[in-house]
């Protein structure tokens, strides 16, 4: 991940470092330990260091939150430039689990790139799957459309060496989990990159188009039946099997959810669509953009001040993989500043670069059970060169469990958001994938404890649906084939 970072300009690089350096006296060092030790004495009157209170949201304070995304969802439902969130149509509705045959999916999300053969038994299983992965390079990532369109289509290419199609032609569903504006279910237009990609000559073309100029190169006679945002996918493959599913959510590198809308609801829907409900993809990452509306923290000010993206994601920048990481590292850099932390944190020329401490150290800090946290000061030490005092990696423990506490909250809220808007709030499953919900330690309890504070009546189901965004896309290509 950090190596998504190594080309920020020697400007922001620079102010970067500026950060970070500042000297430490032991005295700093001595006073915060003399602060937590209070902190342990008074337990029950609990003190908040002041890094950490803008962090520890309240439920009145998510409840505004609340109040202030289902308005951004109504805005985002009327017209397509008054919301933070897009609230963009996908042309795609609830599979009715009888879909059947063997289609494929092309899944393109963050790094990693996809290509899933999925059997459909067409009494709501989903049979056998074959799936192959392949890294996507930095030059694509950075590089031209045809570099990163003429890699996937390789991709393709090589699968079905080994994976001989059914028929001549096959049918392929395309998750693409970036913004696309969709005008009907097999194609659209790329509105801006997020998550590190910066791939020119992509954003505002329609990127099935892309796709096919290169399937066309290589003589590769696949049909592109439809085009698919992860969280829909992620939704749709559940409700494959389970009709309570009424919302799709990713918390991994980035974060977004779906939920299945009122076509009448849809005031700003161009084209007709012949069933009841749309699946909307609301790009809930993008929630509090250019308001303020979001409670950000200094660390959330200048992790977006010297990201790719300065402005953009307010909210996906406070929750998502990409960026946890940062955040902690941000209030270390902070601490240092104010002399909270000794030599070993300040003299350390690795923490000064953006990304260094990656969202997976998070998982290892909150992991570490043992009494002298060694696991932490291995890590400290093999990969920032830190050396640290056992009550320097609490501290850190409890950085990190603040964080990612804070990010399971924001979640929980905008979940409750969106189910009591459409009345969902019983007996309800949300389809979850990524590898924040899935691996930070605590995240889901969180969620489900503040869903709980937020809506107390509510039951809702938080299900990991692995492998759903692929999976989801070959089943919507189905349900295109009558
Ligand atoms: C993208 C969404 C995507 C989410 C999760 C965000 O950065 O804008 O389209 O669904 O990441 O992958």
């Amino acid at each position: 991940m950090s190596s998504l970072f190594s080309n920020l300009d020697d400007k922001k690089k620079f102010a970067l470092l500026g950060l970070a350096g500042v000297s430490v006296v032991a005295v700093g060092t001595y006073a915060y330990l003399q602060r937590s030790k209070e902190k342990r004495e008074t337990s029950a009157t609990h003190q908040e260091d002041d890094w950490e209170k803008p962090f520890n949201l309240s439920v009145d304070q998510m409840k505004q939150m609340i109040k202030d995304f289902q308005s951004e969802m109504d805005k985002g439902l009327q017209s397509t430039t008054s919301s933070s969130m897009k609230m963009l149509t996908s042309f795609t509705s609830k599979p009715t689990g009888k879909e059947k045959g063997s289609y494929y999916a092309l899944d393109l999300g963050g790094t990693n790139f996809r290509v899933i053969k999925l059997e459909l038994q067409g009494n709501k299983v989903i049979g056998a799957s074959v799936k192959q992965q392949y890294t996507i390079s930095q030059e694509a990532m950075r590089g031209t459309a045809e570099q990163l369109f003429g890699f996937i289509a390789d991709c393709i290419n090589n699968f079905i060496s080994t994976e001989k199609p059914s028929s001549s032609k096959f049918v392929l569903g395309f998750t693409f989990s970036f913004p696309v504006n969709q005008t009907k279910i097999s194609s659209g237009t790329l509105i801006s990159w997020t998550k590190g990609f910066t791939t020119k000559g992509v954003e505002g073309n329609d990127v099935v188009k892309l796709l096919n100029n290169e399937f066309q190169k290589r003589r590769i006679s696949a049909e592109v039946a439809a085009l698919a945002n992860d969280t829909v996918g992620t939704m749709v493959a559940r409700c494959y099997e389970d009709d309570t599913c009424e919302m799709g959510l990713i918390l991994g590198t980035g974060t977004n959810a779906c939920y299945s809308e009122k076509v009448s609801n849809i005031k700003k829907l161009l084209g007709g669509f012949n069933k009841d409900n749309m699946i909307i993809n609301m790009e809930w990452g993008a929630f509090g953009d250019g308001t303020n509306f979001l409670p950000l923290t200094k660390a959330d000010k200048q992790l977006d001040q010297f990201s790719l993206n300065p402005g953009k994601q307010l909210f996906e920048k406070m929750i998502s993989g990409m960026y946890l990481g940062e955040i902690v590292r941000q209030i270390l850099l902070d601490l240092v500043d104010r002399n909270r932390l000794s030599k070993g944190f300040s003299s350390s020329e690795l923490l000064k670069k953006a990304y260094c401490f990656e969202t997976s150290f998070i998982t290892l800090t909150e992991n570490d059970n043992s009494s002298e946290l060694t696991e932490v000061q291995k890590l400290l030490e093999e990969r920032l060169a830190i050396v640290s005092t056992v009550k320097e990696r609490q501290l850190l423990k409890h950085i990190c469990h603040v964080v990612s506490q804070r990010a399971a909250r924001l979640s929980a809220a905008a979940v409750v958001a969106v189910l009591s808007k459409i009345n969902r709030l019983q007996k309800v499953t949300v389809a979850v994938d990524g590898g924040v919900f899935e691996h930070l330690p605590g995240f889901r309890e969180e969620m489900e404890r503040f869903m709980k504070l937020l809506a107390p009546s509510s039951s809702i189901q938080l299900v990991l649906q692995k492998d759903g965004s692929g999976n989801g896309a070959a089943i919507i290509a189905a349900t295109t084939q009558n």
